[in-house]
């Protein structure tokens, strides 16, 4: 049942245009759609085979006239067509059932209201077309509904026309400018409200801009629509591309599988991305709803303008398109601290969630070459791998070179259907003396090896020669159907610092004087040496500065040399990462360390952490320069899944432990520094979320968590009476939710009336009762608490599995985010992710998938998790009527 990438055939029909008329109806939505089709005079003379799912078939018309037609699987195969070039008239009339529809695939009902979504292959479950992205047409659209149910009616484009029908229906007709893949279809249809913006572009065009959301959210539409008005000016002033539309609109729903999609013209998003006051939403949700229509409106041009040829090539769109969300949210932050604390952000990303699928049974490179089910290939390889592989041919060709590859791509391919090589091939042409270039076809390996590269690093330093050698070397582990991997192209940014932790000038054997303090050297072969000179005193190497590649960077740094680096290095990434190194090395040591042991309590009452790290960590917390922000990032110890992705064994229970004794340390040891810091950040003022006033919260938030961990362990009640009292009386979101999670997390008995009276302020609030919700599924595990906790929560009368964030936020938080609590020795966690996993899949497959995917990493257990875990992933694989989607996962899983 696997797809090929290499068995790609170009159609062997076109659509050209394609009229559809929806008679909207929750129960039996009839749609007409009317194309003009012509053979491909580039393909062999053959049937034409339409895709569709879950219609009925009504008519099928040729221009005008019956035919023949056989249905087979999901194909409606016609054989008996015109012969020749020539265009031709293909009628075809198809009913579904929208209300019906819990996959929310295709087009499906949301609290009264009509959305669809169509990408990657929903738009199949609305009429037969031929639904690949290389077909693009010119689509009509004539909606007909109830007007007092469904008062608006929106889809792609213009609205052309709108007017009554009898029976109290009404009537809009849109069209679509631009052509289009049936991917990007969209319609709306409900009773919604619009915030709306008249903009004029820098080339002098008018546009109206448009959120809409139900009425009653229209308070919270400000912050996306200044979003999207930054996005807009963003993308014409970095890269010069203006909007080509007279309208643009957002829509939010609260049933939604995914963040958002950029059908043209016609963005749908999940309410989580759109909706947000500062009664409501955190700093987090600030940031992500920026980033997310940011996101959303570049795919306007990179995906949309010039479009996938094919679901391999996934990444063209979406790689891009998040190294350009990424570079928007950067340039929004300002300063260069900010943006390095954005950097860091998305590295943390990367390294917990994207390293761990590349090592995994699920890993696949940037450009797959085959898969079951393309919805399981919206991944992190895909989305946040793709953007470092982009992100690396822009640091080979720099800021500018890759402003003219854009526009070379753009001037290549506007309105085609391409591939990842053809967007490689233009920003090398348009830099044809860079590394990019000189090593293209080598560089195109990130493309199609999976696998996280190893390089590294072996230094020694010769005082009498005053030369420093530095060795680099590359290695990659076989990943499934990849034994042996070819040498990637891994820029690697760098700098040498000496004792003292000042920048050296950087001069190479053969160079006449000495440089900058910085350069990108460019590792292509197994190993490369380079040979400092003029090296006054043994150097501390900081490398792979701002994370240049995504690689794994083995180098054996002392204790010294990383406090070196934690005070010194000027590059604020590696700055961090430091201090990162540092507590990790001491938790991998303390998780092998059979003489440091749980008690009864499965705590570690022991101090792991040496006295010269924790006045490292408190001279990062008093520091009076670093950002608060940046602050915060350094102090917040490598997260149990990154700590567990390092060892070749995972007790779940020892990582947990053994992390937990580390924060608890921090939180008894600083605790001066920690009431410190909370008086010190605290805000005056209107609330902004901006990157300076968010990162003073995120920093006074971990300041109370850790004085109320700190707290349960001296009894001390003083804090968690503090932090109660601002859990009340807080100003915002963000504050008024970290004092909550911290006295859940801590488990203070002030947790119950705070989490109680979070309810009863927030009930209406479904984005707000989601982290209500999350909170508790993520909890710490006190003997095992939670999951009869999350039990519970299945049963609360605002829990509801169909609704994906509500699902998303108790199972998930707890099977997928939780491990210290998911992985039970009594394997009833893994119990749990079977019986969630098989009922998902029975509404909705590409949820179900997703959750399926939380056992991944079972083979790296430590018994008796890894046999249980194994069982439970049999038990799901042992289901007969299994989606492709979960089948997928579990039977790779399986291959482990
Ligand atoms: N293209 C959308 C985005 O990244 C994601 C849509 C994913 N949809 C899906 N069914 N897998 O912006
Ligand atoms: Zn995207």
């Amino acid at each position: 049942k696997a797809i090929e990438r290499l068995d790609y055939a170009p159609p062997a029909f076109w659509i050209d245009s394609v009229d559809l008329t929806f008679d909207l109806d929750p129960a039996k939505t009839r749609v007409l759609n009317k194309m003009q089709v012509r053979r491909n005079s580039a393909a062999a003379p053959q049937a034409l085979r339409l895709l569709g799912q879950e219609l009925n078939l009504a008519r099928v018309l040729v221009n005008g006239a019956g035919t023949s037609f056989k249905i087979e699987g999901d194909e409606l195969v016609l054989e008996n067509l015109p012969e020749g070039d020539a265009p031709f008239a293909l009628e075809i009339f198809t009913t579904c059932a929208p209300a019906k529809n819990t996959q929310l695939s295709g087009l499906y009902v949301s609290q009264g209201t009509f959305f669809t979504q169509c990408e990657a292959e929903g738009f199949r479950r609305i009429t037969y077309f031929l639904d690949r992205p290389d077909v693009m047409a010119s689509y009509q659209v004539l909606l007909r509904a109830s007007k007092a149910d469904y008062p608006v009616l929106l889809s792609n484009g213009n609205l052309v026309e709108s007017g009554e029908l009898d029976d109290g229906r009404h009537f809009a007709r849109w069209q679509d400018p631009h052509k289009k893949p049936s991917y990007l279809f969209a319609l709306v249809a409900g009773k919604l409200v619009a915030r709306e913006q008249q903009i004029t572009s820098r080339a002098g065009n008018k546009h109206l801009l448009q959120v809409w959301v139900r009425p009653g959210d229209l308070g919270k539409t400000e912050h996306a629509m200044n979003s999207l008005m930054a996005s807009i000016a963003w993308d014409e002033a970095r890269f010069g591309l203006t909007l080509d539309l007279e309208r643009f609109m957002i829509v939010a729903t609260s049933d939604f599988n995914m963040g958002a999609m950029e059908n043209k013209g016609l963005n749908i998003f999940n309410t989580k991305y759109v909706l947000a006051s500062e009664a409501t939403a955190t700093d987090t949700d600030f940031a992500n709803i920026e980033s997310v229509v940011g996101h959303e409106y570049f795919h306007n041009w990179t995906g949309n303008r010039v479009t996938c040829r094919d679901w391999f090539q996934l990444s063209l769109k979406e790689g891009l398109t998040v190294f350009r969300d990424q570079e928007f949210s950067q340039d929004m932050a300002g300063s260069p601290s900010a943006r390095a604390v954005k950097r860091i952000e998305d590295v943390r990303v990367l390294r917990t969630a994207q390293f761990p699928e590349d090592a995994g049974p699920m890993a696949h490179p940037v450009r797959p070459d085959s898969y079951v089910e393309i919805n399981n290939f919206y991944t992190v390889t895909i989305y946040e791998k793709g953007a470092e592989v982009v992100r690396m041919q822009h640091r080979l060709v720099g800021r500018e070179g890759f402003a003219r590859g854009m526009k070379l791509y753009f001037e290549r391919h506007d309105g085609q259907a391409v591939t990842c090589d053809d967007f490689a091939q233009a920003i090398a042409d348009a830099n044809p003396a860079s590394p990019l270039a000189l090593h293209l076809e080598q560089f195109k390996r990130w493309y199609s090896q999976a696998g996280t590269p190893h390089v590294k690093a072996v230094g020694q330093y010769d005082a009498d020669a005053g030369r420093y050698t530095l060795t680099l070397s590359q290695s990659c582990a076989a990943t499934p159907g990849q034994p042996n991997k070819l040498p990637f192209v891994i820029p690697v940014a760098l700098g040498l610092l000496d004792a003292q932790g000042k920048a050296l000038p950087l001069q190479l054997d053969g160079e006449a004087t000495a440089g900058s303090t910085e350069r990108t050297v460019v590792l292509t072969e197994e190993s490369l040496t380079l040979g400092f000179v003029n090296v006054t005193s043994q150097p501390v190497p900081s490398l792979l500065r701002g994370f240049s590649a995504p690689v794994v960077l083995d180098h054996d740094y002392s204790d010294t040399e990383l406090l070196t680096l934690l005070a010194h290095d000027g590059d604020a990434f590696n700055r961090w990462e430091a201090g990162q190194r540092l507590m990790l090395r001491i938790a991998i040591n303390a998780i092998a360390d059979s003489t440091i042991t749980e008690g009864a309590n499965g705590q570690i009452d022991q101090n792991l952490l040496p006295d010269a790290l924790v006045q490292a960590m408190r001279a990062v917390l008093r520091h009076p320069q670093l950002d608060a922000a940046f602050k915060e990032l350094v102090l917040t110890l490598p997260s149990e899944s990154y700590i567990a992705e390092q060892l070749t064994q995972v007790d779940p229970q020892r990582v947990h432990a053994v992390r937990e004794a580390l924060r608890l340390q921090l939180a008894l040891s600083l605790q001066a520094d920690w009431a410190w810091a909370w008086d010190e950040h605290q805000a005056s003022g209107a609330y902004r979320p901006d990157a300076t006033s968010s990162g003073r919260r995120a920093l006074a938030g971990l300041a109370l968590a850790m004085l109320c961990l700190a707290a349960r362990a001296t009894g001390d009640e003083v804090w968690p009476g503090k932090t109660y009292q601002r859990f009340k009386i807080a100003a915002n979101m963000t504050d008024r939710f970290n004092a909550l999670s911290a006295l859940v997390m801590s488990g203070h008995e002030l947790a119950q009336p705070a989490l109680a009276r979070f309810h009863a302020l927030f009930k209406d609030d479904a984005l707000v009762l989601d982290k209500w919700f999350a909170l508790q599924a993520g909890s710490t595990d006190r003997g095992g608490n939670v999951l009869p906790a999350v039990k519970a929560l299945l049963k609360h009368p605002d829990f509801h599995i169909k609704n994906p964030n509500r699902a998303r936020s108790v199972i998930f938080s707890y099977c997928s985010a939780n491990p210290g609590a998911f992985h039970r020795r009594d394997a009833a966690g893994y119990v749990f992710w079977a019986e969630r996993v098989l009922e998902l899949d029975a509404l909705n497959p590409q949820v179900a998938a997703r959750l399926a995917r939380a056992l991944d990493r079972w083979s790296k257990l430590a018994e008796p998790y890894r046999t249980a875990a194994r069982e439970a992933i049999a038990r799901v694989a042992a289901k007969a009527d299994l989606s492709n989607d979960v089948r997928e996962v579990v039977t790779r899983a399986l291959a482990d």
